[in-house]
C-alpha cells in the first residue's frame, strides 16, 4: 500500500491492524485513523494471529455477509484474547458477540442511512453528547450480550448500538454504526479516542504522502518508461496528472482528454481551456463520441454500459498509442483512480461486493494492472484527500474544488429500459404501504417501472424506486424522514424522490415506460439530458449553490405519462466529503420550483422533474 512507511520502518512502528471482512468502508477506517496520525494497516480478516505480533490495536471491519452464513469471512476466533484495544464495527462487532456466547438475530425491518445514538453509559471511546446521529446500514444485529460486556449505546432499532468489556483489563468495543463515514457526527471523535487508548497519535504524517508518491513514480519508471494519462479534467486525473508532471520529464508524460459524447454543455471546451492554463505539459484532445455511442448500442443493463465505456476508453489510447507510433509496453497507463473507484467495483482484493465497476476497474484494465502497466498514484486516497494533494501541489482552486463528474459522464445518468414488463402486483403493494407510512394527507406515493442501483448492507441492490407526489409538506426533514422509513420497511424499494411538478393534493401521476422501446443510449436522448442538466446548473450557479452542493447528478429516465412520448428527469444534489456516504442536498424549495419549471418550458417532452431524497446508504450518488 503506498500510504504505508516501507517495510524496515513500519517493523520498528506500533500500529493499528485493520482487519477487512469485505465491507464497503474498511478502507475509509484506515483513513480516518490516519487523520488522527496513526499508522494504519489493511490485512485481510483470516490473518494468522502471530502476524498481529505488532499491534497496538486491531479494528475488524463491516462486511456484507451474514453471521449467519457458513461462507461468511470469519476471524480467528483467538484475536479477541490478544492483550490490546479490539473494536468490531457492524458485522465486526456482530462477530465479536457471536464468538464470545452473546446472539445475533435478524431483524425484521433494516436500518439504512441516520439513526440518533443514545449514549447511556459510553465507556472509553463514547465521550461524546448524549444523543448523536450515526450513520446505519444493517439487517443482522446483536440481541444477547456476552458475559463481562455492557450496552453502552442504543438506537430506536437496534437496542445494543454500541458494546464493550472493560473488566480485568480487556478493552472490547463493538459498533453496529459505521464512526468512520463523516454522516455520523461524532464518528472522529470515537475513532480518535479509539488510537488515544492504545497511545498511536502522531505517529504517522499525511505530509509524507506527495514525497513518497514521487519517488514511488521515479522508481516505477527507472527502467525508462513513461505514462499515458486518461485525463477528464476532474479533479482525481488533474492532480494525477500533475504528480506525474511533477515527477517525471515533459517528454515522458502523455495526458489524453477524451470527448466522450456524454460530457455536459460546454465541458469540453472548459476543461481544455482550464488544463491548458494550468500549466502542463504535452496534453491532447481527441473527440471519440461516435465510437462511444456505438459501443452503447442496445445496451440498456447498467453495468453492460459501464464495461463497454470501459473499454472504449482504453481502446482509444490504444488507438492513439498506434497514432503516435508509441511502444504500448514501453508507455505505461495512468489513471486519476481513487479508493472509492476500486471498492465499489468490488474491492482490491476482490472481497467486497461491486456496487458498480467504475469505468477505470472494466477487466481489460485489470489484466493490464496484474501486468504491472498501470500507474495509480492516488489509489488509496479519497476526494477529501485528493484535493489536498491537488492544493499542496499548487494547482488552482477552481479545479481542485470543482464538482466531481464521473468517468463515464452522462452515460450513467441516462437510463435506460429493454421493454420488458415488471411485476406490476408487486408495484402498487410497495406503493400502497409506502403511501401509509408518509401519514400526509393529500399525497401519495407511486412506484414506477424502473429501477436503479443502491447500496444496502454493503452489499448491492438494484430496485424501484418511490415518488412522494401530491399536496406533500414541503419540509425537506420530513419528507427525509419518510424516505427512510420507507426504504427500511420496505423490502423492494432502495430510493425515493419528490415530484416537482405534481404537486397539488389528489395529484397520483401513474408512471409508465414511454412507448417505442427499448430504450437505449441515443444521441438525442443525450441532448435532451444536456439541456436539462444545463438548465439545473445555471439555476443552482444563479443561486449560489454550486459551490455549496458537492455533487449535483441530473439524470433521465424513460418514464412518461398518458401513454405519450416523454421523459423524467431526476435532481440529485448531494452533501458528502469522500463520496463513500452521502446526505441529500436541501435545495430551497423556490429555486427548485424554478428549475423545475424552466426544465418544463425548454423541453416540453419531460413529464415530469423528481427530486432524490435519498441519502447514501440505501441509494447510491449516482442512478446506474
Ligand atoms: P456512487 O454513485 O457509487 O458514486 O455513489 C460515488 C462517486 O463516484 C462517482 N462515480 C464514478 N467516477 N468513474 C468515475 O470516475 C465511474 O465509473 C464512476 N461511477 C461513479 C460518482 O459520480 C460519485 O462521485
Amino acid at each position: 500500500m503506498p500510504l504505508c512507511r516501507p517495510k524496515a520502518k513500519m517493523a520498528t512502528n506500533k500500529k493499528i491492524y485493520v482487519l477487512d471482512c469485505g465491507g464497503q468502508y474498511c478502507h475509509l477506517i484506515a483513513s480516518r485513523l490516519r487523520r488522527h496520525e496513526a499508522l494504519s494497516v489493511i490485512v485481510p480478516c483470516d490473518v494468522a494471529i502471530a502476524d498481529l505480533h505488532d499491534a497496538a490495536a486491531i479494528v475488524v471491519s463491516g462486511g456484507p455477509q451474514s453471521c449467519f452464513d457458513a461462507e461468511s469471512m470469519r476471524v480467528d476466533p483467538q484475536l479477541w484474547a490478544l492483550p490490546v484495544p479490539i473494536l468490531g464495527i457492524c458485522y465486526g462487532c456482530q462477530m465479536m458477540c457471536r464468538d464470545l456466547g452473546g446472539t445475533v438475530e435478524e431483524a425484521s425491518v433494516g436500518e439504512y442511512g441516520a439513526a440518533t445514538l443514545n449514549v447511556s453509559n459510553g465507556g472509553a471511546l463514547l465521550q461524546t453528547a448524549q444523543a448523536t446521529t450515526v450513520w446505519m446500514s444493517h439487517r443482522d444485529r446483536v440481541t444477547a450480550l456476552p458475559a463481562g460486556f455492557s450496552t453502552t449505546a442504543s438506537t430506536d432499532h437496534c437496542p445494543h448500538a454500541a458494546v464493550a468489556c472493560e473488566a480485568d483489563g480487556k478493552r472490547l468495543y463493538g459498533f453496529q454504526f459505521h464512526p468512520e463515514v463523516t454522516h455520523s457526527e461524532e464518528g472522529g471523535n470515537m475513532l480518535g479516542a479509539f488510537v488515544d487508548l492504545c497511545g498511536l497519535r502522531g505517529t504517522w504524517r499525511m505530509d509524507d504522502f506527495v514525497a513518497e508518491q514521487l519517488a514511488a513514480i521515479k522508481a516505477k519508471c527507472s527502467d525508462g518508461r513513461s505514462v499515458f494519462v486518461l485525463v477528464s479534467g476532474g479533479v482525481d486525473s488533474t492532480v494525477t496528472y500533475a504528480l506525474l508532471a511533477k515527477a517525471l520529464p515533459a517528454d515522458r508524460i502523455l495526458g489524453l482528454y477524451v470527448d466522450t459524447g456524454m460530457m455536459r454543455k460546454g465541458e469540453s471546451e472548459l476543461v481544455e481551456a482550464s488544463l491548458g492554463k494550468a500549466g502542463l505539459p504535452n496534453l491532447k484532445c481527441v473527440d471519440a463520441s461516435a465510437q462511444f455511442l456505438k459501443a452503447l448500442e442496445g445496451l440498456t443493463a447498467p453495468e453492460a454500459k459501464r464495461r463497454a465505456i470501459g473499454q472504449q476508453f482504453l481502446q482509444v489510447q490504444r488507438d492513439m498509442c498506434k497514432e503516435l507510433g508509441l511502444d504500448p509496453e514501453k508507455w505505461l497507463l495512468g489513471q486519476g483512480t481513487i479508493y472509492p473507484d476500486t471498492i465499489e467495483s468490488g474491492g482490491a482484493a476482490k472481497k467486497a461486493a461491486v456496487i458498480k465497476t467504475h469505468h477505470n476497474r472494466v477487466p481489460e484494465i485489470e489484466a493490464l494492472i496484474a501486468r504491472g502497466l498501470v500507474l495509480e498514484p492516488l489509489a488509496d486516497l479519497y476526494k477529501d484527500e485528493v484535493r489536498a494533494v491537488g492544493e499542496r501541489l499548487g494547482l488552482a482552486p477552481h479545479l481542485v474544488w470543482r464538482q466531481p463528474f464521473p468517468g463515464p459522464g452522462l452515460g450513467v445518468r441516462l437510463l435506460c429500459h429493454d421493454g420488458e414488463a415488471d411485476d406490476v402486483d408487486m408495484r402498487s403493494k410497495a406503493a400502497e404501504e409506502a403511501t401509509k407510512l408518509i401519514h400526509m394527507a393529500g399525497a401519495c406515493v407511486t412506484v414506477p417501472p424502473l429501477k436503479s442501483v443502491g447500496c444496502q448492507g454493503d452489499a448491492r441492490t438494484y430496485r424501484n424506486f418511490g415518488v412522494i407526489c401530491g399536496g406533500y409538506a414541503r419540509d425537506w426533514d420530513l419528507l427525509g424522514a419518510a424516505a427512510t422509513k420507507i426504504v427500511n420497511e420496505s423490502g423492494s424499494l432502495n430510493r425515493v424522490c419528490v415530484s416537482l411538478l405534481h404537486t397539488k393534493a389528489g395529484d397520483a401521476p401513474q408512471f409508465a415506460v414511454a412507448p417505442n422501446g427499448p430504450h437505449t443510449c441515443t444521441s438525442s436522448r443525450f441532448d435532451v439530458l444536456r439541456e436539462a442538466d444545463a438548465i439545473a446548473t445555471a439555476k443552482l450557479t444563479d443561486a449560489s449553490l454550486m459551490r455549496k452542493i458537492w455533487q449535483c447528478p441530473v439524470a433521465m429516465a424513460p418514464l412518461t405519462l398518458n401513454g405519450q412520448a416523454g421523459e423524467v428527469i431526476i435532481l440529485r444534489p448531494v452533501d458528502s466529503t469522500e463520496a463513500m456516504t452521502a446526505s441529500f442536498y436541501r435545495v430551497p424549495f423556490g429555486i427548485c420550483d424554478e428549475i423545475a419549471t424552466a426544465i418544463k418550458a425548454a423541453l416540453p417532452q419531460i413529464s415530469d422533474v423528481l427530486f432524490d431524497v435519498t441519502n447514501k446508504p440505501p441509494g447510491t450518488i449516482e442512478w446506474e
